[in-house]
């Protein structure tokens, strides 16, 4: 039987985003540094994705990286990484595919990589962004106000190609 997983797409305004210094400050009070990886960290940024995530994201990262500056963030502590959040790369204005290790969930590193991202798509000059193939709605409505695009279940998402079996 096949499982069909809602994947629904949300708008953002990015003219509109909540105020981030106070949670990037208590990001960084938490030891955690946000930055863009270098263009020498990219195979280093590909293993933590394909370890904790999917080959399909490490495709993503991998166009991330083709763009300068790089359209990724990562979270890092004691340099190790925690998490990352791209744009720009499933299509134009899109943020994602993004992740935090499970053991550094729960402490603000998402939505400070979420924002660090969204802030980097309106500085490309865009006034709304695309969360793709959304995932954890409330988490998106919560942090930045995003809205469920209707009709955009499956969206861009069809006809994928699926991971070979080993
Ligand atoms: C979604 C994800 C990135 C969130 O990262 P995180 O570091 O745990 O999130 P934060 O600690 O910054 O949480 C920020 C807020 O969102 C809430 N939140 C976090 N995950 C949530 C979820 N899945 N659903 C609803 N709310 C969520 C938190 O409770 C917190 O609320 P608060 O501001 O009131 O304290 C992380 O759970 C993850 O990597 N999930 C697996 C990959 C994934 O689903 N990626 C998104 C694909 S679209």
């Amino acid at each position: 039987m096949e499982v069909f997983v809602r994947m629904i797409d949300m708008l953002v305004r990015l003219y509109d985003l909540p105020k981030s210094a106070e949670m990037y400050q208590n990001v960084e009070d938490a030891g955690i540094i946000l930055r863009r990886p270098g263009a020498y960290e990219k195979h280093l940024v590909e293993d933590f994705v394909r370890e904790h995530f999917s080959p399909k994201w490490v495709s993503e990262v991998q166009v991330a990286f083709s763009r300068q500056p790089i359209t990724c963030f990562i979270a890092t502590r004691n340099k190790e990484i925690l998490g990352f959040a791209c744009y720009e790369t499933t299509n134009k204005a899109y943020f994602g595919p993004t992740g935090v290790s499970e053991a550094a969930r729960g402490t603000g590193i998402g939505k400070a990589l979420l924002m660090k991202a969204l802030e980097g798509l309106h500085n490309l000059g865009y006034a709304y962004g695309f969360i793709g193939g959304v995932g954890p709605k409330e988490f998106y409505a919560k942090a930045v106000g995003a809205v469920e695009i209707p009709g955009s279940d499956p969206g861009i998402y069809v006809d994928i190609l699926p991971e070979p079996l080993f």
